[in-house]
């Protein structure tokens, strides 16, 4: 057996492929099969000439998601997706599927998403998933190059961490436990045994609302360094994501193509510095005239935009009725694409008058909301460190300056519109002050008791941070919504498949 991604390996020779059925053209003498098997996808000549009329006829009666196994020459192709096809001479049906769920047409989000387990087949999907896999390999070996050790912190935990409002809470034997929603403390601890750590784990939070950047199962890793300070901290997590970035373009140009992935502003990255500003600097362009500007022009060029596509449509609808059969195909893909881009123009067109607003009345001191963000990111296309926040909004752990008002946070807003992709800081090292935030934020002292310990026996100042890696994922890979870039998404109203 051969693999479709390893026939580059195999010109003009002879192999067997398994896999499945992903579409079918067929004419009086020849069946053109696209074949996945997880690797790739590759088209199959299955000529009446070449096989047996029972494989022939067999072949005819293939529906999609179909199992088999098909034997033939590889030749090589320019124009076919993979640059190879397979001139078949035999092939073997493992399963005729039932009519598959998911058909080319386009589907409605809900059912896709009820359909998850059969979605994850299909193009777009599947090449997420292989930029996921590839951006976890990247993170592993970042870190491992630079000595970092990778231990796991508890999923069943005492402490929150991270605000009381998104606890999921279970019982532990009688006992009330919490989902982890971070394993920073626990990093903490691990970094004073072994200086450099990161963690790499599922992450627990239950968000009571629907947005796109919310899941409420979600992978964070959480590196934490002894002796490092916010600005040590900040080149870590730049160098990180320049060392992410950077390897997905090495390796899943194909895939970044199926996603129709505009990478002009990755292929950038490398050799930009991250922008940085102070929380207050970020509030000051956010309520910027620039920035309103730049917002009535977005909706001006969006209106032209939907004045355009919407004249084209009723041009090629009218074209429809007497189109030759090719020409209709044409159309029909047309169609289906002015559609979607209609509903995101709509959509863009629905929500700038409330950004605008929102971004005109921000008050200092109030954390970037969703759209906030979106604002502020649609005009970079480096990352954005944003550090200095008010104390008020970050969490108890977080260092302060010298006035005591500002927080040593720093969170990591990718470009593109896309928004916070990483929240971290320098931590709080005296046992004093630190004993002192968990009395104001009237948090349980007796739990944090172990966490103390850390500041009373030889405490350093550290750092650390979290990336989220769906949100990575969807920063990537273009998608606007995270629950594309986890295989089985958890969410407000998502719990199966
Ligand atoms: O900013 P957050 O809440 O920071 C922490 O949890 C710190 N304890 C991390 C640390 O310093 N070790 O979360 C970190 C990142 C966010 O920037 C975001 O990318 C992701 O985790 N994240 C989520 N991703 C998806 N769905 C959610 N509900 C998320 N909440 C946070
Ligand atoms: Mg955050």
């Amino acid at each position: 057996m051969t693999y479709i991604n390893q026939l580059f390996n195999h010109q003009d020779q002879k192999v067997t492929l398994k896999g499945w059925l992903y579409n079918i053209r067929s004419s009086k003498a020849i069946h053109f099969l696209e074949v996945r098997d997880g690797t790739g996808l590759c088209q199959c000549i299955v000529a009446a000439d070449d096989v047996s009329d029972a494989v022939f006829e067999a072949a005819g009666t293939l529906k999609q998601e179909s199992s088999l196994e098909i034997t033939g020459t590889v030749l090589k192709d320019e124009r076919s997706a993979g640059g190879y096809e397979l001139h078949a001479t035999d092939l073997k049906i493992i399963q005729l599927a039932e009519n598959y769920p998911i058909t080319p047409k386009e589907h409605g989000i809900e059912f896709l998403m009820e359909n998850r387990h059969l979605w994850l087949r299909s193009r777009k999907q599947w090449a997420a998933m292989r930029v996921r896999n590839e951006i976890i390999f990247a993170i592993h070996n970042f870190f491992q190059g630079r000595g970092f050790v990778q231990l796991d912190s508890p999923i069943f935990t005492g402490n929150a961490a991270e605000g009381s409002t998104t606890l999921f809470e279970t019982d532990y034997f009688d006992e009330k436990a919490y989902l982890a929603q971070t394993g920073q403390l626990y990093g903490e601890a691990m970094a004073m045994a072994h200086g450099l750590i990161y963690t790499f784990g599922p992450t627990f939070r239950a968000e009571k609302s629907k947005t796109r950047r919310h899941l409420t199962e979600f992978w964070m890793i959480e590196p934490e360094m002894a002796f490092y300070d916010l600005e040590m901290n900040m080149d870590l997590a730049e160098d990180m994501i320049k060392a992410i970035v950077a390897s997905v373009l090495e390796k899943n140009r194909a895939e970044l193509e199926i996603l129709e992935r505009d990478t002009t502003a990755l292929e950038k990255l490398a050799e930009k510095r991250f922008e940085r500003m102070t929380y207050t600097e970020a509030v000051e362009r956010l309520k910027s005239d620039e920035t309103a500007k730049l917002l009535d022009e977005m909706e001006e060029s969006r209106k032209r935009e939907l004045d355009e596509i919407s004249k084209e449509r009723e041009v090629i609808k009218k074209e429809h009725g007497s189109a030759k059969k090719w020409r209709k195909v044409q159309i029909d893909q047309r169609m289906k694409e002015i559609s979607a881009r209609i509903d995101q123009i709509e959509e863009d067109l629905r929500n700038i008058p409330g950004w605008k607003k929102s971004a005109r009345n921000f008050e200092w001191g109030n954390d970037f909301g969703g759209s906030d963000e979106t604002v502020l990111m649609m005009q970079f296309d480096v990352p954005l460190i944003v550090t200095h926040w008010p104390a008020e909004i970050k969490a108890f752990y977080m260092k302060r300056d010298e006035t005591g008002k500002l927080a040593l946070g720093m969170d990591i807003l990718a470009p593109e519109g896309y928004g916070e992709i990483v929240g971290g800081s320098q931590r709080e090292d005296s046992l004093a002050v630190l004993e002192e935030r968990i009395e104001e934020e009237g948090l349980e002292k007796e739990v944090f008791e172990w966490y103390l310990d850390l500041r009373r026996y030889g405490t350093v100042p550290h750092s650390g941070y979290g990336l989220g890696l769906e949100r990575t994922v969807a920063w990537i890979c273009g998608l606007s919504h995270v629950r594309e870039t986890i295989p089985f998404p958890r969410m407000l109203g998502r719990l199966r498949p």
